[in-house]
């Protein structure tokens, strides 16, 4: 990777809380800092790369990463609280993403339960949140993983993701500098994970705000059912809110389960 790309992370960053992993291409970040978080990797390990080969996402599904265009970067974290918690770290890292694409372009994306960002309606980041979980059950580490597009234009995108997928280019007409959104990104996660969890009730209230399809119309997907349902918000342990058209309400744990807007 080229120097300037890991120096103006650092120049943009200027916190020494982060130590920065620079890669120029590998299977998967996520993969790699999970390696690196059980041979002791610190809290604050951020492993960055140009280019993904098997970038990974929810439920089996690939990411693509093609080289340059994006974010793909993963952050070891070795919180010191209960396992219940770690859903939330996924519901933090999309509200730190919110912020920054928010402060770089103006616009606002919306937040897809529990771990996508979308901006006008079409998916512009991912996050893959892997732990493990020691006999304490407590952490013993964290890996949350984000890939952002960023310089794609519509041809970049394989035929089935043109219609879903997006990039800050496509959306803006700006080709932002990876560097600066990387150090962005990475000031925001620490302005939401300083406080966690004493700030967890302000949080998911404002994450509640930023949900795509807040109030409207989705189907719940499940592994062997799925349902309609009015989206209404997420609840204290941050499980998503909904009301079944026969007017029950419902709390959807996360797991296998994704919704889509009708
Ligand atoms: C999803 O779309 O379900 C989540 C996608 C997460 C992609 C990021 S890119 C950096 C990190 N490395 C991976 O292999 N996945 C995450």
């Amino acid at each position: 990777m080229e120097k300037y790309f890991a120096e103006k992370i650092k120049i943009h960053l200027n916190d020494d809380d982060f130590d920065i992993v620079f890669l120029d291409s590998t299977d998967s970040t996520n993969t790699y800092a999970k390696r690196l978080a059980q041979n002791g990797a610190k809290e604050g390990t951020a492993v960055i790369a140009k280019s993904q080969s098997m970038g990974r996402g929810r439920l089996d599904r690939s990411f693509l990463s093609l080289p340059s265009k994006g974010i793909y970067l993963s952050l070891v974290l070795r919180p010191d609280f209960p396992v219940a918690e770690i859903n939330s770290v996924t519901l933090l890292s999309a509200m730190a993403v919110y912020d920054t694409i928010f402060e770089l372009t103006g616009k606002k994306p919306q937040i897809k339960w529990p771990n996508d960002v979308y901006l006008n309606g079409k998916k512009i980041c991912g996050i893959l949140t892997e732990s493990s979980v020691n006999a304490n059950h407590r952490a013993d580490y964290i890996v949350v993983g984000v890939g952002i597009n960023i310089s794609h234009s519509p041809d970049d995108f394989p035929d089935e993701l043109k219609k879903i997928a997006t990039s800050l280019l496509i959306e803006t007409g700006v080709d932002y500098d990876i560097s600066e959104s990387v150090a962005k990104l990475l000031k925001n996660f620490k302005k939401y994970y300083k406080d966690f969890p004493d700030n967890k009730k302000q949080m998911l209230s404002e994450y509640s705000e930023r949900l795509y399809c807040l109030d409207e119309k989705i189907c719940v997907i499940g592994l062997d059912n799925s349902y309609e349902a009015i989206l209404k918000g997420i609840d204290d342990n941050g499980y998503l809110k909904v009301l079944t058209l026969d007017g029950e309400e419902k709390n959807v744990i996360g797991g296998e389960i994704s919704i889509r807007p009708l």
